[in-house]
């Protein structure tokens, strides 16, 4: 399956051999329209309240049918043109950054960030599904049948002809590990977690990730197709996975969103500072690059990305491995190195994840050295990553690296000792 594929050999740490430290800016002053489009913007993050909705009560079939003919756009209210034109007024867009910062640009347009959210009747997956076979569900003993119409993406049960085709409107994910579709139902407000999604491990379609649980099925109810969403799950899928997306009072609208993790969801809305730029008054708008701290910075992409805010008591290890925040702020390293540490030492925030060993080895020993913090004690050539940062499976097939950085009693023993390659 064509996927845009990127090196992953693609040198990402900025910073490699330099001092390991976060380049923190001071918070910077911000211009008082914009600071009301950044409240805006940034006040709409929702709680992840996936596992709260299950089960819920069944809709008939004449509410599937319903949902099938009227999930279109309602009519515009005046708020939702003034939110609109909020969006038009101060956000530029990632391409308008391009031509005075390529560096950034050129790596964004390798991150997942770029392309997290997609509209589904555009996206590769789309086309494949459409040339290709309807998709078996034998957990089920369904079979989903694509169609386009109507410049929708459609599905629909092929085993139960009552049952009316859904509109898919999303596809979120770029693909490294998963690309799940959804259904917003603009109407109702509500949606639909597909039950089969593109799993980069199997090439192409399968069941989505979790979707274990729910085998048993309400027949003739959204339950058909995958995992109904309410309101408060659909602000939340789509505000960590867009750029910005409409506050609590305007309801959930597809064109509300600027799609994608862009430029703007980090640096607030910067239309200004572009327009200025383009004057040589760069610095008469000077950007934010907002973390007080290192406790800031991650906050920011904790938004998305989790900490302990967002854990529930009854989670288990191996699901935290996917909150990279929640464990690096566990870590000794960063709570015995105040205000040191922070994504940026490993990772370049706009680009994809580097898979080379030697620059994360590097970050490592810019602290762990001869006369600052402690050496390894059992394997100090090795690669680092293999026993104090293991991959570990989420779920069957997907594996996240743990980043609380510590010594793993279980794993060390056993382990050889791979060397650095050079
Ligand atoms: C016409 C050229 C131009 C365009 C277009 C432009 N910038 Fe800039 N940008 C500049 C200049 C000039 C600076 C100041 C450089 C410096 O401080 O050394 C700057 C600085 C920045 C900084 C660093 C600020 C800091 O505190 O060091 C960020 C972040 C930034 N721009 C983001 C953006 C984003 C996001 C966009 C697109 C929405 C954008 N820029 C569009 C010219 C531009
Ligand atoms: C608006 C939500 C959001 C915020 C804020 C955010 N991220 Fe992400 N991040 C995502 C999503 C969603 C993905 C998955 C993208 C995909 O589909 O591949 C991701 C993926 C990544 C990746 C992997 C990219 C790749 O292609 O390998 C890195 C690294 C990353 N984020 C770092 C950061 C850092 C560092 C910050 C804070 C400076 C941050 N993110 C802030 C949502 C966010
Ligand atoms: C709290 C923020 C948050 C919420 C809510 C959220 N995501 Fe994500 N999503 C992320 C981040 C961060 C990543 C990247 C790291 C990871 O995979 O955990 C990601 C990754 C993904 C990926 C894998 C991308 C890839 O190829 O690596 C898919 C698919 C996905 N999300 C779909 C969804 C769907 C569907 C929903 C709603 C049911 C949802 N997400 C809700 C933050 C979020
Ligand atoms: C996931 C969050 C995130 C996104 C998306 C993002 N940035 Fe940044 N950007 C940062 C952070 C954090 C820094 C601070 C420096 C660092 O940690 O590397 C930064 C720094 C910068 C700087 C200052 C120079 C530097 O590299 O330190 C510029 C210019 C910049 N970004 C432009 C952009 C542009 C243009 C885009 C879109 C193409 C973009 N950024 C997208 C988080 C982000
Ligand atoms: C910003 C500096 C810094 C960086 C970068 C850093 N560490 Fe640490 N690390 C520390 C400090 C400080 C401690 C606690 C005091 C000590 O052991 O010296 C620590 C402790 C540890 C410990 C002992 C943990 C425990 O629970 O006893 C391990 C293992 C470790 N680091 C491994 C790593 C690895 C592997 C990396 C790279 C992936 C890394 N560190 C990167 C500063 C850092
Ligand atoms: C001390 C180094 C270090 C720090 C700090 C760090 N990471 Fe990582 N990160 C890694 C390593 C190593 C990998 C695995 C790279 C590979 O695939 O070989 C990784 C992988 C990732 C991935 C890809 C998914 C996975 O787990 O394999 C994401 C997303 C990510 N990091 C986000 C973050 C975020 C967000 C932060 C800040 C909260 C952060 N990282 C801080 C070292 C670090
Ligand atoms: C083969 C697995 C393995 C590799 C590779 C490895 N470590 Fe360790 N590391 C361990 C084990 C096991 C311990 C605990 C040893 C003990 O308790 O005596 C440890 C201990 C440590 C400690 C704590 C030392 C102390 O005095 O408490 C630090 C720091 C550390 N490692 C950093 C690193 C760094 C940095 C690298 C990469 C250069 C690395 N380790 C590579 C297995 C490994």
């Amino acid at each position: 399956m064509k996927r845009e594929k990127v090196s992953p050999k693609t040198r990402t740490v900025a910073a490699a051999g330099e001092n390991a430290s976060p380049r923190i800016r001071p918070t910077t002053k911000i211009p008082a329209a914009a600071a009301i489009g950044i409240l805006l913007a940034f006040g709409v993050v929702a709680i992840f309240v996936a596992d709260a909705i299950w089960p819920v009560p069944p809709v008939q079939s004449a509410d599937a049918s319903a949902v099938a003919s009227t999930s279109g756009s309602p009519a515009e209210s005046p708020q939702a043109a003034a939110w609109k034109r909020m969006i038009d007024q101060h956000f530029a867009g990632d391409a308008a950054c391009a031509s005075c910062h390529p560096k950034q640009a050129a790596a964004q347009r390798r991150s997942g960030h770029s392309r997290t959210a997609v509209a589904m009747l555009e996206s590769d997956f789309a086309s494949e599904l459409l040339a290709g076979q309807p998709y078996r569900d034998s957990r089920r003993s369904q079979t989903f049948e694509f169609t386009s119409h109507s410049n929708r993406f459609m599905v629909r049960d092929a085993d139960d002809p009552d049952l009316p085709a859904l509109p898919v409107t999303w596809l979120l994910g770029s693909g490294t590990h998963a690309q799940t579709p959804i259904f917003v139902d603009q109407q109702a407000q509500r949606g639909v977690e597909m039950r089969w999604s593109f799993l980069a491990n199997r090439d192409g379609i399968g069941l989505t990730p979790e979707h274990e649980k729910f085998d048993q099925y309400e027949a003739k109810s959204l339950q058909c197709y995958g995992r109904p969403m309410d309101a408060g799950d659909v602000r939340s899928c789509l505000g960590c996975h867009t750029t910005v997306g409409p506050p609590a009072q305007l309801p959930i609208q597809n064109d509300l969103y600027v799609a994608n993790v862009g430029c703007e969801r980090c640096h607030g809305p910067r239309k200004q500072h572009a327009l200025l730029a383009h004057q040589g008054r760069g610095e008469e708008s000077k950007p934010l690059v907002q973390y007080a701290s290192a406790e800031a910075y991650i906050d920011a992409c904790a938004q998305c990305h989790r900490d302990e805010s967002s854990v529930s008591p009854t989670a288990q290890p191996h699901e935290l491995v996917r909150f990279q925040p929640y464990g690096l702020k566990r870590s000794r390293c960063y709570l015995e190195s105040p205000d040191k540490l922070t994504c940026s030492t490993c990772h370049d925030p706009h680009d994809t994840v580097s898979h080379d060993r030697t620059v994360y080895i590097q970050q490592c020993q810019q602290c762990h050295q001869p006369g600052r913090d402690s050496l390894c004690t059992a394997s100090p050539q090795g690669d680092c990553i293999d026993c104090h940062m293991p991959a570990t499976e989420w779920t069957a097939g997907i594996a996240f690296h743990d980043h609380e950085i510590r010594i793993h009693e279980a794993l060390a023993p056993k382990h050889s000792t791979p060397q650095v390659k050079p």
